[in-house]
């Protein structure tokens, strides 16, 4: 009788109303998300956030969706492309005023994105990573080479994903004339020291809710200095060295992140943290660890968001 009771109980209890917000339904981590969820027994929806409509009446904050009022949700799971960042971020500081939990703070989705800000909260937290110089002056520019250089230098562009917007300027004068024309077309840009004895490597390291739960090196595919899958790289499981570990950790900690791909170079001074991604795919991470990453991103979330559910 008590058995039964319990697991009634349990079952209602644990049943939750998940938003996975996502411009499509279709990629591997939505689906993986939206799977997970389903076997866990909760009742999960994809809604594309650039179709939600912030509704702020006088006194009340609403979200609609295609003209239908989102109501009664426990819980979001924000995965925010690099081209809907700010109505992304505006959408999940609606649900998150409506007291709805999200699995990505809209202020950390922010920092964390742009590559510029990331990079000055890290350092100011002790976090090391590539030395970098910001410049709008084009009269200066061999001048800011030189504070990373000499050549091959990096050139990335702030909002860069994928790896499309990183160069490798081999020469200072290559270099110049890379970052002469970005600035003149109002591209935000940084530049950066070459880690070569990375050797076209770098790590992902995967954090849900404080822990690492998968890592993997990935190494770019030859003649190419970007380890991006998209560009071709392969990926590896890798174990990690405790200042890895501390690194990655700690700079989902800053940033505020709680979900979150730590990228990580390895320098001969020790781990570089080169990008820390608040919406970081699901099968490369998957693949190749065989971690059920969606799983643990949705355990995290029923440890967080059971008790707004029982109380709506
Ligand atoms: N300073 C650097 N030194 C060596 N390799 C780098 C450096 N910056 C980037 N890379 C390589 O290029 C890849 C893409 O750079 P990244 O900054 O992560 O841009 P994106 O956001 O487009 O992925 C990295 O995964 C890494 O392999
Ligand atoms: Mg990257």
């Amino acid at each position: 009788m008590w058995f039964y009771l319990m697991k009634v109980f349990y079952l209602f209890w644990r049943n939750m109303r998940i938003v996975i917000l996502s411009r499509n339904p279709a990629l591997y981590s939505t689906q993986s998300i939206y799977l997970a969820a389903r076997r866990r027994g909760h009742d999960v929806r994809v809604i594309d956030h650039m179709r939600c409509d912030i509704i702020i009446e006088r006194k009340a904050l609403a979200i609609d969706y295609e003209n239908e009022r989102l109501q009664d949700i426990d819980a979001i799971i924000p995965r925010i492309g690099a081209s809907a960042t700010s109505y992304g971020a505006a959408v999940i500081r609606q649900f998150e005023l409506m007291g709805v939990f999200s699995v990505l703070d809209s202020e950390a989705l922010l920092k964390s994105r742009d590559k510029r800000t990331c990079m000055q909260i890290l350092v100011a937290n002790g976090i090391p990573v590539p030395g970098s110089v910001v410049t709008n002056n084009i009269f200066q520019l061999e001048n800011s080479i030189r504070k990373v250089g000499p050549a091959p230098v990096v050139i990335k562009l702030l909002n860069s994903t994928q790896g499309l917007g990183v160069v490798l300027a081999e020469t200072d004068s290559s270099a110049e004339s890379v970052m002469e024309s970005f600035i003149r077309l109002k591209q935000k840009v940084i530049l950066q020291e070459f880690i070569r004895e990375a050797e076209g490597k770098d790590l992902r390291i995967f954090i849900v809710d404080g822990q690492i739960v998968a890592s993997m090196e990935r190494a770019a595919r030859e003649g190419e200095f970007r380890s991006n899958l998209h560009r071709g790289a392969t990926a590896r499981k890798v174990f990690l060295r405790k200042a890895e570990e501390q690194a990655a950790l700690r700079a989902v900690k800053v940033l505020g992140l709680r979900v979150a791909g730590v990228d990580i170079l390895r320098s001969k001074n020790g781990p570089l943290v080169l990008e820390v991604n608040a919406s970081p795919g699901l099968e490369g991470i998957e693949g190749t660890t065989r971690v059920d990453v969606a799983t643990k991103i949705i355990q995290y979330v029923e440890r967080n968001a059971r008790g707004k559910w029982s109380g709506s």
